[in-house]
């Protein structure tokens, strides 16, 4: 088994991304700048968010964190996305998810100017993505595809299960793992609560993405021997013996599953990292279309 060690992986992309920032300014280019709005107290959109924030001073890049309390109404979050869609000098910004029940995910991610839009979750960007027109790529997704690329991992032909059909991440892998290209070329299984028989499935995939937020649900029985893992999950459990007071699952039983697998990424240092700078490329790609 080989570890797809998202955390080092990631370390290697913020040095090449740094690389391009400091030539970027060095021909009197514009330092790239990023905003997170976060609205209210979720301790894991914080903890996300200031991830984000810490990645972007890493590499050189200009953040900044804007803060709404979470009895903002629709209308003046929608009025804060106009004005950053206005400031010229914020290259792409990012609204985390999810926002309080009295706000609609769908409205606001509409009114984010898709140019601006580096989660990639702006309908029109999607709609690019599902074209294979250059655009942003959503993070989660956009960071599978790069763990793919450095762990040279064969994709062409292969039978690719997705568990999970949310507009973030398995729905728009499915996607991309279907495309005629590297990664991709794969027959997609895309699985989801009404599919039946999930386990007969699940055996027949040599790539398993797992992305429905249910704690060490993928179990040693359900996977074949030789498969490639990708555990996208991330559950907060509280846990007294640790500093933070939570631990992090995966919705992989890592400790079963990595017996069977060819490579798997762990929780947390998996996908979580790849998220994050996938995040700082699209913000670079925002700055350098300019
Ligand atoms: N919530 C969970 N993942 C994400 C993400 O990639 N972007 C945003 N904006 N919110 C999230």
């Amino acid at each position: 088994m080989q570890l797809l060690d998202g955390k080092k992986t990631a370390a290697d992309i913020k040095e090449e991304v740094a690389e391009e920032i400091k030539l970027l300014k060095l021909k009197g280019g514009k330092t790239p700048h990023l905003v997170a709005v976060l609205v209210g107290n979720n301790g894991a959109s914080i903890t996300y968010v200031n991830a984000k924030i810490a990645a972007c001073d890493k590499v050189g890049m200009q953040s900044t964190i804007v803060r709404l309390h979470d009895t903002v109404t629709e209308s003046e979050l929608l009025d804060k996305v106009e004005e950053l869609n206005n400031d010229a000098d914020i290259d792409g910004f990012i609204v985390q998810l999810p926002l309080p029940k009295h706000i609609s995910d769908k409205k606001v991610t509409e009114a984010i100017d898709p140019k601006k839009d580096v989660d990639g979750f702006h309908p029109w960007n999607i709609g690019k993505m599902m074209l294979n027109l250059p655009t942003f790529l959503p993070a989660t997704p956009f960071g599978i595809l790069q763990l793919i690329e450095r762990y040279n991992i064969e994709t062409n032909g292969k039978h690719c299960v997705v568990v999970g059909r949310s507009s973030i991440v398995g729905s728009p892998i499915s996607n991309l793992m279907s495309r005629n290209s590297y990664p991709g070329n794969c027959t997609v299984t895309l699985t989801h609560s009404r599919t039946v028989n999930l386990k007969e499935i699940t055996l027949t995939a040599d790539i398993l993405i797992v992305a429905l937020g249910k704690p060490e649900f993928i179990t040693a029985d359900m996977v074949k021997e030789g498969v490639v893992v990708f555990d996208v999950g991330i559950t907060r459990k509280a846990d007294k013996s640790k500093k933070s007071g939570y631990k992090l699952y995966g919705d992989v039983d890592f400790k079963g599953v990595q017996e069977k697998a060819s490579f798997i990424s762990p929780v947390p240092g998996g996908v979580g990292p790849m998220t994050i700078v996938s995040l700082l490329k699209n913000t670079l790609l925002a700055t350098k279309g300019k």
